[in-house]
């Protein structure tokens, strides 16, 4: 792995955990080291998990790793940082959304080796995209096979990547949509709340299985002419429906978050 043998975290919350439960699970893993904050979830992560440390101090987790990752919010990280002592050969992964890479090389100096990434905290089970900015090798060899790797050519990529996550929680809404359609026509909720999770996760596999066909083509190869979902879509497209995910991603890149 790219000669990592040892990954600090500082900043010990629920997407650390999430990621040090994917790094885990590969083979190879380095020896992780931990911020001592939050107590509960440190602790619990190295009493769990083999070569995991719980370190007395932010100072111990730098001191003892090859490559740090920075798993506080945006508005921790300069009192987090304070005083660390980085080395020029530390290589620094920051997943503060709002953090600009030239505010990073200034907080790590003498570390000038630093990038982005944006993991979610479904890398605990191997699922789901981790964007990476710059492509630093070592930030690369260690999301590499616990996600799906997304290399960013730019600091405004980053930041567009960044306005896509933000529809998670839609996604789950339309669901929610349906589930409460089904519930109404009289289904019973358990039974409506599986079919809605399991229709949409399988066709969310079959689009990463054929993950080299355009997404409008899958859209066109899953609906029958004359059938139910050519009816839905092209209903919803006169509507301006899908439109509308694109006005709202506009909104959100209008706020200008890290690029
Ligand atoms: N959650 C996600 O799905 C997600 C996705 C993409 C990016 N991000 C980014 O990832 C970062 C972490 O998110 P999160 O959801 O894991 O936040 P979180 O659960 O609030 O975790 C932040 C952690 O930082 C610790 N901390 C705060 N100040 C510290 C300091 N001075 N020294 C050491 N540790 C300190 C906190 O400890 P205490 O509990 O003791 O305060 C807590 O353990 C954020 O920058 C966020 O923008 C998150």
């Amino acid at each position: 792995m790219h000669g990592l043998t040892s990954v600090g975290f500082i900043g010990t919350g629920a997407l650390t955990a999430a990621i040090v439960r994917g790094i885990r699970s590969r083979s190879d893993a380095p020896t992780i080291h931990l911020s001592p904050r939050s107590e509960p979830v440190s602790a619990a992560l190295a009493r769990e998990l083999p070569n995991v440390v719980r370190e007395a101090s932010n100072a111990d987790v730098v001191a003892n790793s090859t490559i740090v990752i920075l798993g506080v919010r945006p508005q921790q990280v300069a009192a987090a940082l304070q005083g660390l002592p980085f080395r020029r050969d530390h290589a620094v992964v920051s997943f503060a959304a709002t953090l600009r890479c030239s505010e990073l090389s200034r907080l790590v100096a003498p570390a000038t080796r630093v990038c982005r990434a944006t993991p979610m905290a479904t890398t605990a089970s191997g699922r789901g995209p981790v964007v990476v900015w710059p492509a630093l090798p070592e930030a690369v060899a260690l999301f590499e096979g616990i996600a799906d790797l997304v290399v960013a050519e730019t600091e405004a990529q980053m930041a567009a990547f960044g306005c896509a996550s933000g529809l998670v929680a839609t996604f789950f809404e339309i669901e929610h949509s349906v589930c409460m359609w089904l519930v109404q026509a009289g289904i019973p909720p358990d039974a409506a709340s599986l079919y809605v999770r399991s229709m949409f996760a399988a066709a969310a596999h079959s689009g990463l299985e054929h993950r080299s066909a355009p997404l409008a083509e899958l859209a066109a190869a899953h609906q029958t002419p004359g059938g139910l979902n050519e009816r839905a879509r092209r209903l919803l497209l006169e509507a301006g429906w899908f439109d509308r995910i694109g006005g709202a991603l506009q909104d959100l890149s209008s706020l200008r978050l890290g690029d």
